[in-house]
């Protein structure tokens, strides 16, 4: 406790009150580091001895292997201050020369963020080729697609699976975008002023396997800014997840009896012994609620703060902790879930054409033959819509001729036409424009994909051994 005689002690309640202990469970390891590279740059600026740095380094080692609850202090900081005062004496105290908590905590929760979100982008990358290796799979597919949750047109679970690939690679190239403004160093802010000692901010970056500086030392103590990026971009990876798991939930219903989810990802109700419920992605769709709800907590938290560190600050990082856990196992749960995944593909093909789906291509068909405009050929098909029954080539050329004022036969369109625009699976094949769900479009798109990510899994690595290299460096210093 850096509390002196004016202040005197303090316990119970308050302590308690003040504590970030719980939460510093987190930045136990990074602290350490941070320390580390500190002590490494004041001796090579002759600001401390290579004795003094020795020792401290020895004590940190040992502090290392104990829990990281274990000494007191209202947060982490303390704690470890605490433990290399007591190994080390009062020289142990030269290790806060030129720096605060306030540069020390930024740093540590920026180093085990990093971490964190390198492990959340392997699993999000996982994700991703998991849907689009499961769409090269169902490329024949036919399903129905929904627009209101109404039939609409025929589509194929391809086609579906990689809206679904294409939006968890945004949520993926978001928290990379977001990563090169966390991974930056604060430390040597100390307070926020700076320091009068002659520090070398540059080489702790280095140490640290940072990739810059958060440069402007007001700026670096005082922005949580980097927090509420993640958490901005975990809430929306977390809505485009629930949006699948939602549909999970749906298709899985005896209603719709598209798809079966693995046992392993189900379960069964304590009354009725029948039942199989969707629980994971029940609770994929609600822990959305849960983030969305911290990144509404941490922005309400720093709304307002004047420059430069308030306590207020360390109200927010559990809410980070908390996010990432939720949503890294939601990743990685619904991955599983979804590479499990029994689909049933005749039920899906069959329903593809129910609800009339194929009308709009009808329509388009009778603009591409008989040359009528496609406003007069929705009229034509809505007509045919209302009776809710699929028309004859007899029943078409009424209407039409009712309609646009001659038959649709007349102007050559045959019976063969009509069965073609009927047909979800000719629908399908006629949509082979860029984005489309024809076959030979889905297979283009899915080849793009897997190359895409295969870049993105060397731009992963590169950045995961820049940041081990410099911290095996900086652990192996003595
Ligand atoms: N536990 C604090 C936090 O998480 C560390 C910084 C404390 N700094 C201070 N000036 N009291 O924000």
């Amino acid at each position: 406790m850096f509390r002196d005689q004016r202040l005197g002690e303090i316990s119970g309640d308050v302590l308690d009150f003040l504590s970030s202990r719980e939460a510093d469970r987190r930045i136990f390891a990074a602290d350490l580091l941070v320390d580390r590279s500190h002590l490494v740059m004041l001796k090579e600026q002759g600001l401390i001895s290579s004795e003094v740095c020795s020792q401290i380094m020895a004590a940190l080692d040992e502090i290392g292997a104990t829990d990281a609850a274990s000494g007191a202090g209202e947060d982490v900081h303390e704690a470890i201050e605490a433990g290399v005062l007591a190994r080390v004496g009062p020289e142990g105290g030269r290790m806060h020369t030129g720096r605060s908590r306030n540069d020390e905590v930024a740093t540590c929760i920026r180093l085990a963020l990093r971490a964190e979100m390198l492990d959340l982008m392997t699993e999000q990358l996982s994700f991703v080729q998991t849907l689009v290796r499961l769409a090269a799979e169902h490329k024949e597919t036919i399903i129905p697609g929904f627009t209101h949750t109404q039939h609409a047109q025929p589509t194929t679970l391809a086609h579906h699976l990689l809206a679904h690939a294409d939006a968890a690679a945004r949520d993926l190239a978001r928290m990379e975008d977001a990563y090169a403004r966390v991974n930056l160093s604060p430390l040597g802010a100390a307070a926020f002023a700076s320091t009068g000692f002659a520090i070398d901010r540059m080489r702790t970056c280095h140490l640290l396997g940072f990739d810059g500086l958060v440069e402007n030392s007001m700026d670096a103590v005082s922005t949580r800014d980097f927090i509420l990026e993640v958490l901005a971009d975990l809430s929306i990876m977390m809505v485009n997840l629930s949006r699948l798991a939602e549909e999970l939930i749906l298709w899985s219903t005896s209603e719709f009896g598209y798809l079966e989810l693995d046992n392993l990802y189900a379960s069964t109700s304590s009354i009725m012994p029948q039942k199989k419920n969707p629980d994971t992605a029940e609770l994929a769709r609600g822990k959305t609620g849960s983030v969305i709800g911290s990144l509404m907590a941490a922005l309400s938290i720093c709304k307002g703060l004047p420059l430069s560190y308030n306590r207020d600050l360390q109200e927010v990082t559990p809410h980070l902790w908390r996010s990432l856990d939720w949503a890294r196992s939601t990743v990685r749960i619904l991955d599983g879930c979804v590479s499990s995944l029994k689909f049933n593909q005749e039920r899906m093909e069959k329903s593809s054409g129910a609800g009339f789906s194929t009308a709009t291509e009808l329509a388009d068909s009778l603009v591409r033959i008989t040359g009528m405009p496609f406003r007069t050929a929705h009229r034509v098909v809505g007509r045919i819509a209302a009776s809710g029954e699929s028309p004859t080539l007899t029943e078409l050329d009424e209407i039409a001729l009712e309609i646009a004022g001659f038959r649709a036969s007349e102007r050559g369109f045959s019976d063969a036409d009509l069965q073609r625009a009927l047909d979800p699976r000719s629908n399908v094949a006629l949509r082979a424009n860029t984005g489309g769900p024809a076959p030979a479009e889905t297979g283009r798109m899915i080849e793009e994909r897997l190359e895409r990510i295969a870049t993105g899994e060397v731009r992963l690595a590169g950045r995961r051994s820049r940041v081990e290299r410099a911290l095996e460096e900086l652990r192996a210093v003595k």
